[in-house]
């Protein structure tokens, strides 16, 4: 497996472009499936899971034309309305095909996600929510199958707020018989760039960035071109990599209003921050001073920002604590930032981490995506070489990742496994 090989301790500075967001792409790749006709995705990253996405709709029937950052896809007619395990176990966003199909074909069979390492992550509520617009799904041997004439508006309340419960049943709900009303909506801004794209497409969406969403169903979509928002989430990660270091740098390609609880969280760990156009500068005002947070849904701070911040609070000033609240088991990076040296304890959902004056490099392996982002910057802040192990998991949402640290004046390279890099 592949290898980052990290030499710490250089402030960064310099300018990064800002890549299109992974999870905005994925379910707008999906929504292809609701039309005969071609959607046209811009800015999409290179990324493993985009990739895996691909491939999965293509082999669906799905005709699949890559250019640099473009893809074209066309669902004229489909081979299979099928999303076997060999996806599915490697990218569960594979669930959000299972809307899409069941709208547009009447048909499914999506093999059930199962947990990963952040959590059990049941999708008990995309269920239900199909199920009230009239599908009919059960699991047999591991999969969900659905089948449904046409499916039909419904109210549903979802109970818990879920990114990809609210995009699976927004995008179901586009060809729907009637109107459909999502109450307890995920806000998050891939929910907003996803109804974006649908609308495009011409389908009756409003309320999209509140927690009430109406859908009027109509006949058919027809195809668009979208243009991918930022990934504020590789933003954030830059941002806390440059604060974490004492350095100073220029983000370009942003859109910074999706990103004010982080913003507003670098602001109090004694960041200064300057946001102008689709540019973020940051710089730090004197030594880090760490800051507690509390994970939630949007607006409030990302639980996908939290492995990150930890990271940086490793090495600030006092003592701080960093609670989540999204996913049970969301703290693997904890063991790994302690090998080296990081002073943290956790009881239940919150760590309570006490600043220490250095790290040191280690061999330390990542487990998930975000946790690999905070190993990845613990190797920026530590003194001496940090090897981060397993690092397929970034390759699943960073684009380009050790290429763009590099011109940030990070010592950062990748060793190929089984290669003498
Ligand atoms: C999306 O995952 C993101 N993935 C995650 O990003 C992100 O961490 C998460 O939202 C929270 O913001 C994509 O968009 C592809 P949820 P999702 O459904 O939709 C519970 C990354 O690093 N829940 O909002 O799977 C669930 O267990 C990834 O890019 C149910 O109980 O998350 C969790 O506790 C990691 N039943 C909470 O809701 C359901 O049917 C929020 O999960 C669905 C969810």
């Amino acid at each position: 497996m592949d290898q980052l090989v990290i030499a710490g301790g250089q402030p960064l500075t310099g300018e990064v472009e800002v890549s299109g967001a992974k999870n905005a792409a994925l379910p707008i790749l999906c929504a292809s499936l609701l039309t005969a006709r071609p959607l046209v995705v811009d800015n999409v990253p290179e990324l493993r899971d985009v990739g895996t996405l691909l491939r999965l709709l293509g082999d669906m029937g799905v005709l699949v034309e890559r250019a640099p950052r473009r893809v074209t896809l066309c669902a004229e007619s489909l081979k299979e309305a099928v999303a076997p395990y060999e996806w599915v176990k490697t990218m569960r966003a594979s669930i959000l095909v299972l809307g899409p199909l069941l709208a547009r074909f009447g048909r499914a069979r999506v093999s059930l996600p199962g947990g990963c390492a952040i959590g059990e992550r049941p999708v008990d509520l995309h269920i239900k929510g199909l199920q009230a617009m009239g599908a009919r799904l059960e699991v047999t041997h591991g999969d969900l199958v659905g089948e449904a004439e046409r499916l039909r508006g419904a109210r549903i309340f979802m109970d818990k707020v879920t990114v990809t419960g609210t995009e699976n049943l927004m995008m179901a709900a586009t060809l729907a018989e009637g109107t459909t009303i999502l109450e307890n909506a995920a806000r998050e801004p891939e929910v907003v760039d996803l109804a974006e794209c649908l609308v495009a497409m011409g389908a009756r969406i409003r309320g999209h960035g509140t927690d009430v969403l109406t859908i009027e169903g109509v006949p058919e979509l027809s195809g668009a071109t979208h243009r991918v928002m930022p990934d504020r989430i590789e933003a954030g990660t830059f941002l806390v990599a440059a604060a974490a270091t004492g350095g100073e740098i220029r983000l370009s390609g942003a859109r910074p209003r999706t990103l004010d609880a982080i913003l507003d969280k670098l602001v109090e760990a004694n960041a200064s921050v300057e946001c102008q156009g689709d540019q973020i500068r940051l710089r730090m005002r004197g030594p880090n001073h760490g800051v507690s947070l509390r994970t939630a849904p949007y607006p409030a701070f990302p639980t996908d920002m939290q492995a990150q911040f930890m990271a940086m609070n490793a090495v600030a000033q006092g003592t701080t604590v960093v609670t989540e609240t999204i996913f049970e088991n969301r703290f693997m990076h904890v063991q790994e930032l302690r090998r080296m040296g990081a002073n943290i304890e956790v009881e239940g959902n919150a760590a309570i981490i006490r600043g220490v004056p250095r790290l040191e490099g280690a061999t330390v392996m990542a487990t998930d995506l975000r946790a690999s982002a905070g190993l990845v910057i613990a190797g920026l802040i530590a003194e001496g070489e940090t090897v981060v192990d397993r690092i397929y998991h970034l390759d699943r949402g960073y684009e380009k990742l050790e290429e763009k640290f590099s011109c940030l004046g990070a010592s950062m390279r990748r060793r190929v496994a089984g290669g003498n890099a």
